[in-house]
């Protein structure tokens, strides 16, 4: 063993220089191996461990807890119930909601009432990509005229398209100031909501509790 601060000389010489045999304390050999240690284990706890929540696992938890506390329910359809159900839900937190996304993301093009810009007048009997209200999700998700109207599949969560589906389903009759002229074909009014009747269940509500 050697005394600190007075390492050995080691035999060889090369042009002149020697070498001293200063190793490595033993100390910093453990830190060296407990950290490869460390690693391996990590690494198994982290990807294969049902005990670690994946930060993504814990964000999509987080989103569907805001979700659920905003609408009261983590899930809406684009059928035609939840469309017109939500018109009618007399709780503006879902309208104020999307009229913020609407003003953020359609107004450009379709006026802070859906009015019309460059796209058409939303609030008249008239529309040219949309048969029945259901059809007005599609033409948010996938697009209209080869995107002219862009598809907001992928910048917009489902059930952010179904909230803003439905709040421009009630635009429908608005009569904005300024509108611009019907485009396309007159189509019948909404049908009027649980017109089949009993459908309670299978409507949104925005029972904190459910
Ligand atoms: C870049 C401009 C632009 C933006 C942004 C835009 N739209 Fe459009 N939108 C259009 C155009 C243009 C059309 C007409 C497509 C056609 O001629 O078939 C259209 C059509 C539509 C239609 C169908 C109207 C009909 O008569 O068939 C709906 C519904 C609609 N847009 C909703 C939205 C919503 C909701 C948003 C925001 C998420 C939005 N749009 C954002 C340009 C836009």
């Amino acid at each position: 063993m050697n005394e600190p601060h007075s390492p050995k000389v080691l035999d060889h010489e090369y042009d002149g220089i020697q070498e001293f045999d200063n190793p490595t304390p033993g100390w910093w050999h453990a830190i060296f191996a407990a950290t490869i240690v460390f690693a391996v284990v990590y690494t198994f706890v982290a990807e294969f461990s049902p005990m670690y929540t994946k930060p993504e696992a814990a964000h999509a938890a987080a989103s569907a807890k805001a979700m659920e506390a905003l609408f009261g329910t983590t899930g809406f359809e684009p059928d035609e119930t939840t469309l017109l159900t939500l018109m009618e839900v007399d709780n503006g937190q879902w309208i104020d909601y999307a009229k913020s996304k609407f003003a953020g993301k359609c107004a450009s093009c379709h006026g802070a009432n859906g009015q019309g810009v460059v796209g058409p007048n939303l609030t008249d009997d008239h529309w040219k990509n949309v048969k029945q209200v259901t059809d007005i999700f599609q033409v948010i998700t996938n697009g209209a005229a080869a995107g002219s109207m862009p598809a907001q599949k992928n910048t917009m969560s489902k059930n952010e398209r179904v909230v803003i589906a439905a709040y421009v389903a009630s635009l429908r009759g608005s009569n904005p100031p300024g509108g611009l002229a019907a485009d396309g074909e007159e189509i019948a009014p909404w049908p009027t909501p649980n017109a089949g009747g009993g459908a309670e269940g299978a409507a949104p509500t925005n029972d904190p509790g459910g």
